[in-house]
């Protein structure tokens, strides 16, 4: 598994293709993304002051995007925490499994694309932020 820390979460520079009618990003798997994609799925009507994410993942890795307006992300690793603002269509946040995220400050319009390593499963995730601290204890003593 790749080192569960926020230092290996990165901001990715997607490819863009630049045209002057506008611009097209094209992501394939094992060429322009760090791991397989085997879902889609994307956040959109996003009321003012909401939160979403609150919650880590076992084995999930994720890209995200912010194909439209802005948000932030907050990522934790039970050690440390580091805050990214995502506000452009060619960047993507790599998330690496086991850590806690938090999106908030979503800009009116926002719509936040997450492209995941697996299919949808609840067992995958952690949602008690106490659960996700013995997790990562448990994963440091083996
Ligand atoms: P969740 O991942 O907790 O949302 P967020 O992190 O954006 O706040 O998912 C919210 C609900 O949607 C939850 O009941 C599970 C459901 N869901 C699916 O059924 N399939 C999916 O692929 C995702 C991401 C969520």
């Amino acid at each position: 598994m790749t080192d569960s820390s926020i230092y290996n979460c990165n901001v990715f520079a997607l490819p863009k293709i630049h045209n002057r009618a506008g611009n097209i990003t094209a992501l394939n798997n094992s060429v322009d993304l760090p791991f397989d994609t085997e879902r889609v799925y994307y956040l959109y009507d996003i009321p003012g002051g909401e939160l979403r994410g609150g919650h880590a993942h076992k084995e999930l890795q994720q890209m995200i995007v912010a194909v439209s307006g802005s948000f932030d992300i907050t990522l934790d690793d039970g050690q440390n925490k580091k805050t990214i603002s995502l506000n452009r269509s060619y960047y993507g946040l790599h998330i690496v499994p086991g850590i806690w995220r938090e999106l908030s400050n979503f800009s009116s319009g926002a719509i936040c694309l997450v492209l995941a390593s697996h299919k949808y499963d609840e067992d995958d995730y952690i949602r008690n932020y106490n659960e996700f601290l013995n997790y990562k204890s448990l994963l440091t003593c083996k």
